[in-house]
């Protein structure tokens, strides 16, 4: 059989992944410690919105602090508001206790997606990289970063937001059953790094001779923007 699309990212993955304070080496058997879902929701709740640069820092500000969510839950409103001030989007830093305070008193955090999505700030995108970055489970991990992979790789050229489905539909078709985490963080490290909005890296990457964008030679035509309502 020939290597899959995810068997090339791993690959590449294997040697390319950013080393970040909230992962785990590639192919690192996931630790059976509750600090680790926790270190997982905490650079998930900070990442929405915000990007990685500027979350690194409050990410081991706030782990120093406090290391497992037992540490957050007991920890004063005015201290986690005061620790979190210049993220922005305070919303999160209000939902992020409520969350710990919640899975504290259930002793830990859900392993399903289903229940991660019941939890206070866990929208859709949060829950699903959760459930595969921090439990292994084989959910379907679409951020913006990722989006734009997968309508590439396909050459989706249906309009977002309408292509969304078609986006998740071929997304969940190349997830792996194992190492869903790495392979999710995989897709983000390439749109993030590689497979860049205006001026995509092909020759740098591992997808090129499975990528119908490439092929049909203006990859960073897609995905096609939402088209401008008539005035
Ligand atoms: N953006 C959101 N989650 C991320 C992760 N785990 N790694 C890199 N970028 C991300």
């Amino acid at each position: 059989m020939t290597a899959s699309i995810s068997d090339h990212l791993l690959a590449w993955y294997d040697k390319h992944a950013r080393a970040l304070p909230w992962r785990l080496p590639p192919g690192a058997p996931l630790p059976d410690d509750p600090a680790w879902p926790y270190r997982v929701w905490l650079s998930e709740v900070m990442l929405q919105q915000t990007t990685v640069a500027a979350v690194k820092p409050y990410f081991e500000k706030f782990t120093a602090l406090w290391p497992d969510v037992t540490a957050l839950a007991a920890a004063p409103d005015d201290a986690v508001m005061a620790a979190w001030a210049g993220l922005g989007y305070y919303s999160r830093a209000r939902n992020l206790m409520k969350c710990a305070r919640e899975v504290a008193v259930r002793g830990g955090f859900p392993t399903t997606e289903a229940e991660l999505r019941q939890l206070p700030g866990l929208g859709d995108y949060a829950a699903a990289a959760i459930a595969a970055i921090a439990f292994g489970q084989r959910a379907v991990v679409v951020d913006a970063n990722v989006e734009r992979v997968t309508a590439r790789l396909f050459a989706i050229t249906d309009p977002l937001p309408g292509a969304r489905k078609a986006i998740r539909a071929a997304t969940a078709g190349i997830t792996p059953a194992t190492r869903a985490g790495d392979f999710a963080q995989a897709m983000m490290d390439l749109g993030a790094q590689t497979c860049t909005t205006r001026s995509p890296r092909c020759l740098l990457c591992p997808l090129r001779a499975h990528c119908r964008a490439h092929a049909a030679g203006a990859p960073e035509r897609l995905p096609v923007k939402p088209a401008k309502k008539p005035v």
